[in-house]
């Protein structure tokens, strides 16, 4: 069951998931999240599958962010919808799940790329990983809970500096805000996912299944995604925004 944009396999209670998208860095687009639904909805449900691991394909990008080709001429209402679904569908999907996630970033894990890894209930870096949330760079801000997860994990200094300023950082900064679990040379990365599965998967499930409920309750509020929705949906239609998707779509820097 191999075809498509994403490559899976089920090996020793481990679901795996890699994104096979290399020639676009695995940005993800509509067809890319719908399919990491099904993969993940089929996971959930195989009695076999004990933890899931996701990564991307190659050695460059984990996922480079949402597909900016796809959102460029969205209007605010379109925005909405789309952050609605994906949310829906992959990234709070992916928090909510009952069998525990890890990311292994492989490289550049950028915008709905890092929100992806951080809607993962653990993440490990490549060393050479680089993370960011650049969304005000093209006009608009993360959609897909980066407002809310990222100061969840690494506090609201930190994550107000990182999305102002829409700098990436390297998997050893990562490591000593809190954003990553670990970091692990490249060659090594699936093996460390491997070697924590096994670890979460001496202990009981139905704990393992309680447990992510619990902490996903202290994760702020409803409120912040939904406000977050509202904000990055109307960043849609305004100069700003069509200035920073003209200037990456054309390989130029945005003029403000
Ligand atoms: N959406 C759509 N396409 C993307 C993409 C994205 N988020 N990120 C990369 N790509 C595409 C590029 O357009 C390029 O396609 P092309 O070969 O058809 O021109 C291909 O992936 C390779 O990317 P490129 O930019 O040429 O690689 P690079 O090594 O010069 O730069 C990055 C790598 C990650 C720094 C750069 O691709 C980048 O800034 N990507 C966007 C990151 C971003 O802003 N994400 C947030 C989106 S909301």
């Amino acid at each position: 069951m191999n075809d498509r944009m994403t490559w899976i396999e089920i090996q020793d209670k481990i679901g795996w998931i890699k994104i096979n998208r290399e020639k676009k860095l695995n940005a993800l687009n509509r067809d890319l999240i719908d399919e990491l639904h099904e993969r993940l909805v089929d996971f959930q449900k195989h009695s076999s599958v004990k933890v899931i691991i996701l990564t991307g394909s190659g050695d460059k990008a984990f996922v480079a962010g949402a597909d900016i080709s796809e959102f460029s001429s969205f209007d605010p209402q379109q925005a909405e919808a789309l952050a609605l679904n994906g949310n829906r569908v992959l990234f709070d999907f992916i928090a909510q799940l009952e069998k525990p996630v890890i990311a292994a970033i492989n490289g550049y894990a950028l915008g709905g790329g890092l929100e992806l890894a951080m809607a993962c209930h653990l993440r490990i870096a490549a060393q050479h990983a680089k993370m960011g949330l650049p969304e005000v760079s093209l006009g608009v801000i993360p959609g897909y809970g980066g407002t809310q997860r990222l100061p969840a994990l690494i506090g609201k200094g930190n994550a107000i500096q990182m999305i102002l300023t829409g700098d990436m950082i390297g998997a050893d900064k990562a490591l000593q805000m809190g954003l990553v679990n670990q970091v692990v040379p490249a060659e090594k990365l699936l093996e460390a996912a491997i070697n924590l599965a096994e670890r979460l998967m001496k202990n009981a499930p139905h704990s393992i299944k309680n447990a992510i409920k619990a902490l996903n309750a202290a994760d702020g509020t409803s409120k912040g995604f939904q406000e977050e929705t509202l904000q990055f949906s109307k960043c849609f239609g305004t100069a700003d925004f069509e200035e920073g998707i003209a200037a990456f779509l054309e390989k130029r820097k945005p003029q403000f």
